[in-house]
This record gives C-alpha cells, structure tokens and sequence, in this order.
C-alpha cells in the first residue's frame, strides 16, 4: 500500500476539439495501470528514472518516479483507471482522447485533468488530489480524502449512474449515496492510506487479498510487460455492476421490509420482531426505517433462500457490516443443532444456532417465532 501512496500519477484528459468539424475527436485510449510495486526500483543516482525505465522495459510513456532514492516505474492506478472511466460514461468527455503527460503546457490544453497537475478546481476541470492542503472529502458527514475516483465520482457521479441505470431520479440519490459509502469511499481510502480502524489497534486477520484494489495489482502485468485497456475496463465494470445490483436486487427489498415493519405487532406483540416474506438484503433498509418508525427490530425471521421450506431466524446487528448484535440467540442454544438443540431449547424442529449466535434455523415458521419468543425473555 505504502508503494503506490508514492506515485504520481501522470495523465491527462485531453479533449480535442476539431474546430471545423463538429464535436470531439476520439482516438487511441491509453487507460493505465496501478503503479507495479514490482517496478524498477533502481537507484535514482546518475542516469535519469525515465532512461531507467526505459531501459528495463517500461515503456516510455509509463510512469516514472523518484522516490526516497528508489526509482519506480509502472502504471497508474485504480483509482484514476476508475476516475476515467466513469469521465469516459459522460456526455461531455465521451469522446475525450486520453494523454498521459506531466507537461504543464500539454496539461493546459486538456478539457479535464485528472490525477496530475496540483489543482483542484472543478470549474475548470481539474481534478488532482496531490497538493499539499488538499482536504476534500465527499460531503460534510465524511471525513476520508478523495482521491481522483473520488473527486470524479462527487461530480460526476449522479450522471454515471443515470446513464447506467436509466433516469429514476427518484432514487438517485439513494444511490449516489450508498455508491460512495458501499465502493467508491474504500479506494479513496486505500489510495490515500487511510486505515479503516485506528493505528494502535491491529487488526485480527489480513484484509480479503480479492479486494479490487489487490485486483486490479493482480492484473498488473509485470513490469516488463505490455498491458492491454480491457483489463482494466474489466475492473472498471465493478463499478457498473455494483449500481445494476443495487437498482435490480437492493432498492426494491426496501419494499420487502417496509411491508414487514408494517406488520411487526401481528408477529410479535412487542413489535420486535418482523417477518420477511423472502429473505432480502434487509439490514440497512430496516435500520433507515427504524428511525421513521421509532423502533428497533431485534430478530428478523424469514424463509430460506432454498426450496427446502425451513426458517432462519437471524439477529439485528448494531450496525449494517458488524457482526455484533443487538441481542444474540441464547448463549446456551449456540453452536447446537438437531436433536440437540431441539432439547436444549425446548423448541420442536430446530436445526442450527450458529456458534456465534447471530443466526439460527428451523423447519417451520412457526419453529423460529418460537426461537424469537424464548430468545426476547432470555
Ligand atoms: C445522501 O447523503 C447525504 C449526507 O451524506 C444526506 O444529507 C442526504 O439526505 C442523503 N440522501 C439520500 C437520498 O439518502
Ligand atoms: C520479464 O522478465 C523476466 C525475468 O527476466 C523474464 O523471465 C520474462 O520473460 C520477462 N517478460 C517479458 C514479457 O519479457
Ligand atoms: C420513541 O420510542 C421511545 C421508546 O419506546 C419513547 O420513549 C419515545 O417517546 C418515542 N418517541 C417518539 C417521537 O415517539
Ligand atoms: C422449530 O421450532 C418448533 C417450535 O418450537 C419446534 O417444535 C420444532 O422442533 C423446531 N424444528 C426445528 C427443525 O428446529
């Protein structure tokens, strides 16, 4: 991560307009790669890092980087591979011809910059995130840097996704919105090296290596190879993936569990307990409509994915991605099954509680308000 925290990243957008014909001319992309941290590094003693580079194999037109005396070469990043292409969904720059260029003066000529050139003025379309006292972040209630994705997205975010999912306005801000926290916020973070907990805790197990970041290195070639622009549009297509979900599969559950809340006193009488009619992605809906509803769900019940007819009873945690709850199934039913738990419980036809007690089945409907019952009074 520290590796390419370093690099500078050389590009520019350059619209080029024919001033006799109409419009812009599109022309050979150049979509560019993470900085490989397999790069030259070689001492930046003597001859230049770009001859360097050249002469390991890079490519002339590829990055090139002094840093603390060691010479990288390479590629971009995701995060400005992502930010051009989301330019790239645009009315606007659609058609633009990607440079890469670190020259003032070319830089000048370009109807967007991104990445590179010390300004953040998005009147004049310059987006780089590099200057000392740059502090943006995407609105007022975040506080993670943006990086050039980031900055992209802020302005151009709303018109990507309406090119990509259509003009529903009517949610598109719900999207805008649970884009950034859900994608966008974590690679503004990585790029920027912003841990997700504090630096006096350790974490207790590496990051998953397959998130897009550690993807997108993986489809690096190596430093002495040549690399071709549909790798990187492949993880680009993350992003248009991540929003077609949310438009096809997560919105419309909101409806699920509006239709669930409405119904809560005929399941439980404490009204703590709802009962989906499929399972959905229910977490962040049900925590948003807590809040209309003065109310907080304890277990959601509903049936499971399969044909199989069984139930799951699962537990709300206290926050949409934590797996801490805010009331756990009893201590004494955890990690049982079967028979066995059946026993322990005193509930007919139970099949599991999970060790960490945060989710549990049963043959019947009726199985888990049972479990929900006797887990409420425990
Ligand atoms: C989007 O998030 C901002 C704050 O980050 C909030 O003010 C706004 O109401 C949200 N909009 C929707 C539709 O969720
Ligand atoms: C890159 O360098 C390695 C080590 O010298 C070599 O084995 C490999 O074939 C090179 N790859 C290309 C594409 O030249
Ligand atoms: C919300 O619920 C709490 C606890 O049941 C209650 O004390 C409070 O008065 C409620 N607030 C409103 C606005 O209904
Ligand atoms: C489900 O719960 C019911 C009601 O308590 C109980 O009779 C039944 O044995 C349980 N079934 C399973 C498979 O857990």
């Amino acid at each position: 991560m520290v590796a390419y925290k370093f690099v500078l990243m050389a590009l520019g957008l350059f619209a080029m307009t024919a001033s006799t014909s109409a419009g812009v001319v599109s022309a050979r992309t150049h979509l560019t790669h993470e900085l490989s941290k397999r790069g030259c590094n070689a001492d930046c003693e003597g001859d230049s890092c770009i001859n360097k580079c050249k002469a390991s194999g890079v490519q002339k037109d590829f990055i090139d980087v002094c840093r603390d005396g060691t010479c990288y070469c390479g590629f971009a990043a995701y995060d400005e591979a992502l930010a051009v292409w989301m330019l790239k969904q645009t009315a606007a720059f659609n058609q633009a011809k990607l440079i890469r260029t670190r020259d003032p003066a070319r830089l000048a000529e370009c109807s967007v910059v991104v990445d590179v050139g010390g300004v953040y003025d998005p009147t004049k379309h310059k987006y780089d995130h590099h200057q000392r006292g740059f502090a943006e972040t995407f609105d007022a209630q975040h506080h993670t840097k943006l990086s050039s994705a980031g900055l992209v997205y802020k302005h151009f975010g709303r018109e990507v996704i309406r090119r990509l999912v259509g003009a529903d306005t009517k949610h598109l801000d719900t999207i805008y919105n649970k884009t950034y926290n859900g994608f966008i916020e974590s690679l503004d973070a990585h790029d920027n090296g912003i841990s997700a907990y504090p630096s006096n805790l350790t974490p207790l197990f590496k990051q998953t290596p397959t998130h897009l970041p550690a993807r997108v290195a993986q489809k690096n070639p190596a430093w002495n190879e040549t690399f071709s622009d549909t790798e990187i549009d492949a993880s680009c297509g993350e992003l248009a993936q991540y929003i077609h979900t949310l438009v096809s599969s997560w919105l419309p559950a909101r409806t699920l569990v509006v239709e669930a809340l409405a119904r809560r006193h005929q399941v439980h009488p404490s009204g703590r307990v709802i009962a989906l009619d499929r399972n959905c992605p229910w977490k962040e809906h049900l925590m948003e409509l807590e809040n209309e509803h003065n109310t907080s769900i304890l277990y959601v019940l509903y049936p499971e994915s399969s044909s199989s007819g069984n139930w799951r009873i699962q537990c709300v945690p206290t926050r949409p991605e934590g797996f801490e709850n805010r009331k756990g199934l009893p201590e004494a039913w955890r990690g049982f099954q079967d028979q066995e738990l059946c026993r322990i419980s005193t509930i007919d036809d139970c099949i599991f509680v999970h060790a960490g007690g945060f989710i549990g089945g049963n043959k019947t409907r009726h199985g888990v308000y049972e479990m929900a019952r006797l887990a409420l009074d425990a």
